[in-house]
């Protein structure tokens, strides 16, 4: 028996997920059970909190998860640490999802889509390993304080250790023997001790168990600039929780739209996964029914891929997601017309043809 808890969330959140789960039904996949459960600012206004701790618990109980997207300007006066989006942070770190692998594949259909020419494009198939439970989002001390003289400080703290490190490095480096045996790590070692630290051990690791992979080097606001100019070099990107998050969102535009990239947040080997698209609750077009769904459906397949052992299944969402794009289905932020429903009517087609 396998398991999928469904966080739709906010916004968008249960627009897209509502696709996701008309997908997951046509596959019926024998022995695979279903639950759903508030989420985010769904959950604040039901529950008072972004995560309670049933829904906590059911995720840990579950084989994966499939999360929506949280947040949005309802919550925005609500205490820091009870938002939608700390909510979220407590999920990926209480499932303990260190490596989330954020593909970003350019569909050939959708190379003009893209606000990139064509030509730089064409191909793109970059795999993104962010850390996504340590860093400066987690480190602390954190908070905001005010000064004797009357002056308030903001502050955060960066921070890694050698395990921290190593262990979603060990991803970065064991699915690069599977891609281009490529790996480039993304630091700030120029300026900061933990991208110093980051460099060393990442090294050290390629140096000790996985000398068949080549690694090279970058700082990350040379990666920013160099995924616009030649986004193609990039097989793995290995990188730091902040600079992940910033750096897939940019290299979103060059698949068409952020609306197409899915993620996987993977933990412990039999640990479940946390699956989400990479994009926000996008309060600007929700309720409009206009989101794009296929991040989404693409998440389902990575849970299908990673946690649920169906990996044939996966391999056919993504071909009917190819297979819909091919033959011209769009939403509006790819340059079409189609609604969520209708562009998740067009994957279906693909998938039961
Ligand atoms: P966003 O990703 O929600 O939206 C950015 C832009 O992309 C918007 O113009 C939006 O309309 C568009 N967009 C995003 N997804 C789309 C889709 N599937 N189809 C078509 N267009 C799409 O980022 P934001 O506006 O900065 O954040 C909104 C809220 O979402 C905030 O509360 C933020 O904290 C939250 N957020 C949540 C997650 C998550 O749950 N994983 C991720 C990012 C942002
Ligand atoms: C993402 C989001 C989240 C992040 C927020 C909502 C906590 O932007 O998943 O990319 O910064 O990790
Ligand atoms: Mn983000």
């Amino acid at each position: 028996m396998t398991s999928l808890l469904l966080l739709p969330g906010d916004g968008i959140g249960p627009e897209v997920t509502a696709q996701s789960r008309r997908i997951l039904d046509a596959l019926a996949l024998p022995g695979l059970s279903v639950a759903e459960a508030p989420f985010g600012g769904a959950s604040i206004d039901a529950h008072g909190v972004p995560l309670t701790a049933e829904t906590e618990a059911a995720a840990l109980a579950s084989t994966a998860v499939l999360m929506g997207a949280v947040g949005g300007p309802k919550w925005a006066d609500v205490a820091y640490d009870r938002r939608p989006e700390a909510g979220l942070l407590r999920l990926r770190a209480a499932m303990n999802v260190f490596a989330n692998l954020r593909p970003a594949r350019c569909f050939a259909a959708l190379a003009p889509a893209s606000t990139l020419k064509p030509e730089v494009i064409e191909g793109l198939d970059i795999l993104f390993v962010r850390e996504l439970v340590g860093g400066v989002y987690f480190g602390v001390p954190r908070g905001i304080e005010t000064l004797a003289n009357g002056e308030r400080r903001g502050f955060n703290t960066q921070s890694y250790t050698t395990s921290e490190i190593r262990r979603v490095a060990t991803t970065a480096f064991e699915l690069a023997r599977v891609r281009s045996g490529r790996v480039c790590s993304v630091e700030k070692a120029n300026v900061m001790e933990s991208g110093v630290l980051w460099r060393e051990e990442v090294t050290r690791l390629r140096d000790e168990r996985f000398p068949d992979i080549e690694l090279s080097h970058m700082y990350a606001d040379n990666c920013a600039m160099q995924l616009v100019k030649a986004p193609r070099q990039f097989d793995i990107i290995l990188t730091d929780n902040l600079f992940g998050d910033l750096l897939s969102d940019l290299a979103a535009m060059s698949t068409g739209s952020l609306g197409m990239l899915p993620s996987a947040a993977l933990g412990e080997a039999g640990r479940p996964g946390l699956y989400e698209p990479i994009h926000g609750s996008a309060p600007d077009i929700a309720g409009q029914g206009i989101a794009n769904p296929c991040a989404s459906v693409l998440s389902l397949a990575m849970a299908l891929r990673y946690s649920l052992g169906a990996a044939e299944a996966a391999d056919r969402v993504e071909a009917a997601v190819e297979a819909a794009l091919d033959a011209g289905a769009r939403t509006r932020d790819l340059g079409g017309a189609l609604t969520t429903a209708g562009m998740g009517d067009a994957i279906l087609s693909k998938l039961a043809g």
